[in-house]
């Protein structure tokens, strides 16, 4: 089990006190210049360092299969969500934008700042707004993962399929190749499809995870899923989630599971 805080005594350099506040490094979507963008997130920017990151407590217990887990969360913070790599909180003062931890030593940073700088302006991506000191400052997308729109029973309307499609083709004709993008990492708001966690589209290698996500749409949730209006119990999708992962990884690509992988 991996457990590391973001007190003082996890900080990357404890001799160097207090960490500079370096210019903002998040791209420019939504029109926003680097400066502006900065002048959007800087109120946040300073309770991520004095609140947040001293008093946070992520625990990576399992990094290769299971999302990390907030043990602390100081207030006035509230936990979004949390993936392999990261957990997403927002402060109530901010409410429209979040930051994404990184737990320590998990990569990912550097490579998910530049996606969203090549991104620039899309309505079915966020916007960074600033990257640095192991955390990013996203723009907050209201609303669901596919994952939790299965457990909770509400509907996944096609027009989301359709949007993360047209979302997948923009990204490439950004110079970028769409990876990881299933149940856990496309949320519905107001009816819309967005990708909220582009980290690995610089990667080089194929993914097939939207394409399983779609077949485990079309073949399960539309014909069977949602004419019954079933909620998937939690422990189903973490069984579906873990299989397709470990089925990713094994190579075989045969077995869509509801909600994708991840
Ligand atoms: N911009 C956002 N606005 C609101 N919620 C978000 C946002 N970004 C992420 N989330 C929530 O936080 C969760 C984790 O974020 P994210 O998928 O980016 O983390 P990750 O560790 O990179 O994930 P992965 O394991 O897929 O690599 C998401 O599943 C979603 O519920
Ligand atoms: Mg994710």
């Amino acid at each position: 089990m991996h457990t590391a805080g973001f007190g003082p005594e996890n900080a990357r350099d404890p001799a160097a006190g207090p960490p500079p506040e370096p210019p903002a490094a998040g791209a420019s979507a939504g029109g926003a210049t680097g400066a502006s963008a900065a002048g959007r997130a800087s109120g946040l920017l300073q309770s991520i360092r004095r609140e947040l990151l001293p008093g946070l407590l992520i625990e990576s217990a399992a990094p290769h299969r299971d999302p990390v887990v907030a043990r602390r969360v100081p207030a006035p913070w509230v936990l979004l969500g949390a993936g392999n790599y990261a957990a997403v909180l927002c402060h109530p003062g901010h409410p429209d934008l979040v930051a994404k931890v990184y737990a320590p030593g998990r990569p990912g940073l550097e490579e998910e700042a530049e996606v969203y700088r090549r991104l620039g302006s899309h309505p079915a991506f966020s916007e960074c707004l600033y990257a640095g000191e192991g955390f990013l400052v996203l723009g907050r997308i209201r609303g669901e993962t596919l994952y939790d729109r299965l457990r909770l029973g509400l509907p996944i309307p096609e027009r989301v399929i359709e949007d993360v499609d047209g979302a997948l083709l923009y990204a490439r004709t950004r110079g970028l190749r769409p990876h990881d993008v299933h149940g856990r990492n496309v949320m519905v708001q107001e009816g819309r499809g967005l990708v909220v966690d582009v980290s690995d589209f610089l990667r080089e290698e194929a993914c097939p995870a939207w394409a399983d996500t779609k077949r485990a749409y079309h073949w399960l949730y539309r014909p069977i899923l949602r004419p019954l209006g079933l909620r998937v119990p939690y422990p189903v999708l973490e069984v579906a989630r873990r299989l397709h992962r470990r089925l990713r990884r094994s190579g075989d690509r045969s077995a869509p599971a509801p909600g994708g992988g991840g």
